[in-house]
């Protein structure tokens, strides 16, 4: 039978309303998953639901400010947490992916719960879809990466776990999001934010770096493919802390590397990577090293997935 977004909303409604006794609490990512989640669950329960986003200071820049208008347009009840201090610490000295992974989530469920026992919750509402269980070994694959939603849970968590999307892939989060108005989010971001894209220790200095590197991609991409269907599902930037000599003006320099990561995909299951003009590439690549001083070179990840995942961790 053919995915209708009407039918979908009234049985998810109808689960939340079944399921939800008391208080719940809803994570946030500002992606489109969790914002069609927040819409959903405010129709269906108002108030009786906190939509909670964490600030892990592993976001991208402005990112904040765009989910708080979001959410107000759509007059869901809402809290920011800045707890960037928390996971910046707790990512010290780290460099093994798994580790960033679990730490973060663990982080973010140590926060949740926090905040879930001040609103007096007993639920806690997550944005999963069917790529991330089924990609966290939930039954069809080995475990490929621990999503931060699905592997990272402690075992005991205390809060009853509500998942209405888990059955739904990229495309129908689309349709129906669309179905209900939310405005598209250009691209999804994975829940360990920056972190993953900072190959090696996440230090503050690294995170500004590629912060910057990040809005410069984003931004000429998007502007580059503005009004035209072929906007890569995914586009990025990474980190390498391998240093390259080079040179800037008459000095010679030795400084960071970057990579753009683009790729088209329907679900995020495989995908290839996208065929970027070399122009917008040029581009891209003096931009960043003409305003970010400590990187000085820029490659172009020409990998598809399989083999390579999305996310380089
Ligand atoms: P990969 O890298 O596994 O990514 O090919 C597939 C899609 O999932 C996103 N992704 C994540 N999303 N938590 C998330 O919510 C995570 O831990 C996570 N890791 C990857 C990734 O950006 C891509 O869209």
């Amino acid at each position: 039978m053919a995915f209708n977004s009407r039918e979908f909303v009234e049985s998810a409604k109808k689960q939340i309303s079944n399921e939800l006794i008391g208080r719940g609490i809803l994570a946030c990512s500002g992606g489109q998953d969790s914002t069609l989640l927040a819409v959903i669950a405010n129709e269906a329960a108002g108030d009786r639901i906190l939509s909670v986003f964490i600030d892990t200071g592993l976001l991208r820049e402005g990112e904040v400010d765009d989910v708080k208008k979001t959410f107000s347009s759509f007059s869901i009840n809402f809290r920011v947490i800045d707890a960037s201090e928390e996971f910046v610490s707790a990512l010290r000295g780290v460099t093994d992916p798994e580790q960033k992974r679990k730490i973060v989530g663990n982080k973010f469920i140590e926060i949740f719960e926090r905040v879930a026992a001040e609103y007096g919750a007993n639920t806690l509402l997550q944005g999963t879809i069917a790529p991330d269980w089924i990609e966290s070994g939930g039954k069809i694959r080995d475990v490929i990466k621990s999503h931060h939603n699905v592997g990272g849970l402690p075992e005991k968590m205390k809060l009853k776990l509500l998942e209405p999307l888990r059955d739904l892939y990229k495309d129908e989060i689309r349709e129906v999001s669309k179905f209900l108005n939310i405005p598209r989010i250009t691209q999804p971001f994975p829940g360990p934010g920056l972190s993953v894209r900072i190959m090696g220790e996440v230090t503050r200095e690294r995170l500004e770096l590629l912060r910057k590197a990040t809005k410069i991609v984003e931004t000429a991409i998007e502007k580059w493919y503005a009004g035209s269907d072929d906007l890569p599902w995914q586009f990025f930037a990474v980190l390498l802390p391998i240093r390259t000599t080079g040179i800037h003006g008459d000095k010679r320099t030795y400084g960071y590397t970057i990579a753009i990561r683009a790729i088209d995909t329907l679900d995020a299951m495989s995908g290839t990577f996208s065929r970027l003009p070399y122009d917008l590439l040029d581009s891209i690549s003096t931009t960043i090293t003409n305003e970010v001083k400590e990187i000085n070179r820029v490659v172009f990840d020409v990998t598809n997935k399989p083999p390579g995942t999305i996310e380089w961790e």
